[in-house]
């Protein structure tokens, strides 16, 4: 079994490269499947998230060639529009294929993607936004089966979700006439989203607002587009940097990205600072408690990023509040953190973390992807050595955290129990 020897204790220093956002590669190559040309797409980063979405690709006949962080594909070989169970289930976001598949051949198959380790993951906004367009949809046999040519409609989702506007997005793109989302998401991935459409011919107007509009039934044609940096990998080392100290600097990442964050990590007593697309951290001693932090969709707080900052904040001295609007189940990280000997009370979606001064080393499992990455983060604030376990979970978001925690001067290497 693999594990992640981490051995805490040591100041983070030096500089590192954020790679591209897996939230906005996984949409896109989704995307790529309505462009009748090639795409190319640059900073896709070495992920199995990644790597199933290209199986989906594969397997619905598009052409796919991965050269390093470059992904080309041709869809104009695409001749299947089902999704079988296993692919689906290889990846909990997979659901983004839909409005793709549909919007591209008239008719989509695609079982139900699985929940997850953050608990159900309903799909209801997707199919009730297709609905809206005119698409039938048979959902009550464990799969969903889709007809008809989406039509341009008024939508507005009840919750600002991130995947369903998505969805919508891409349907549109392939409806007869205007689609407006209201209520859409404002994330920065459904803004690079709307370049990618952009640059293959679509109308797209208003990403990154509360409303979306999409005039629908243009050919669109291949193009080349370059991935953003993920927010969430670099609030992931931005917390390692403020749980263990010393001074990093993440370059590609645009600050305003992570606004939220940052605010949070100065309140902690963390020195940030930075340009356009630099960030800068500087903490020394041991972090402060804040305000209680809650999360909420984009520009609030990221959920993503809640479980590395709470790991961070473990070791510190006051209280900190987090409480989780976003998914019910997503303080999975809490029994492990408390094996390193925090002092941590959940109720509910409430979680009260009282600071301690010191972690020390455990055997730590990964409960899910950004859980995985907190127990990392607490790890290098602890004394003596953790080993973390459960990397398929990690590996599922983060393409080379040992390599570039390492260039950050920790001690963590990926071994084999
Ligand atoms: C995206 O998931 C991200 N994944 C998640 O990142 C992220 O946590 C989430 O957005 C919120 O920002 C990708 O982009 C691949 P939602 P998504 O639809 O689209 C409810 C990570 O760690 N909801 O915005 O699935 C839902 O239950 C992952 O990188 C419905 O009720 O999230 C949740 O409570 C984890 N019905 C809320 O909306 C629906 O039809 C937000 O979900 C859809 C969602």
């Amino acid at each position: 079994m693999r594990a992640l020897r981490i051995c805490g204790g040591r100041p983070l220093c030096g500089s590192v490269k954020v790679h591209g956002a897996k939230n906005s590669v996984l949409p896109i190559l989704a995307a790529a499947i309505l462009a009748s040309g090639v795409c190319v797409i640059h900073n896709c980063p070495d992920l199995t998230d990644v790597d199933a979405a290209v199986a989906i690709l594969r397997h619905l006949g598009c052409r796919v060639c991965r050269q390093g962080e470059t992904i080309t594909v041709d869809s104009s070989t695409l001749k299947r529009m089902d999704i079988p169970d296993g692919l689906m289930r290889e990846m909990r976001s997979s659901i983004i294929f839909l409005g793709a598949v549909l919007g591209r051949c008239g008719q989509a198959e695609l079982s139900f993607p699985g929940g997850c380790e953050l608990g159900p993951r309903p799909i209801d906004l997707h199919l009730s936004a297709l609905r809206a367009m005119g698409v039938e949809i048979d959902d009550t046999h464990g799969s969903i089966s889709c007809t008809g040519t989406p039509r341009g409609a008024e939508l507005s989702l009840s919750i600002p979700s991130v995947g369903a506007t998505e969805n919508a997005m891409l349907a549109a793109c392939c409806a007869r006439g205007v689609t407006t989302i209201s209520n859409a998401a404002r994330e920065p991935e459904i803004l690079d989203l709307q370049r990618f459409l952009r640059t293959l011919g679509a109308d797209v107007r208003g990403a990154g607002t509360s409303t979306v509009v999409i005039r629908g039934g243009r050919r669109l044609h291949g193009g080349e587009h370059r991935v953003i940096s993920d927010r969430i990998v670099a609030a992931t080392y931005l917390s390692a940097a403020a749980a263990a100290g010393g001074a990093v600097e993440l370059q590609g990442v645009e600050r305003r990205m992570l606004l939220p964050v940052l605010d949070t990590l100065r309140e902690a007593g963390c020195t940030v600072f930075g340009d356009e697309h630099t960030i800068f951290l500087r903490q020394r001693g041991l972090l402060q408690g804040v305000s209680p932090i809650r999360t909420a969709p984009y520009p609030g707080f990221p959920t993503d990023a809640q479980p590395m900052v709470m790991a961070a904040l473990c070791r510190s001295c006051g209280v900190t509040v987090f409480v989780e609007t976003i998914f019910e189940n997503r303080f999975r990280q809490v029994p492990e953190l408390l094996r390193m000997g925090a002092d941590i009370r959940v109720e509910g979606r409430v979680a009260v973390v009282c600071g301690v001064p010191r972690l020390h080393g455990a055997r730590l499992k990964a409960p899910d992807l950004r859980g995985g990455a907190a127990l990392a983060v607490a790890a290098l604030s602890s004394e003596g050595e953790s080993l973390l376990t459960g990397l398929h979970h990690v590996d599922r978001g983060y393409a080379r955290l040992e390599r570039d925690l390492c260039a950050l001067g920790a001690e963590i290497q990926r071994i084999t129990l």
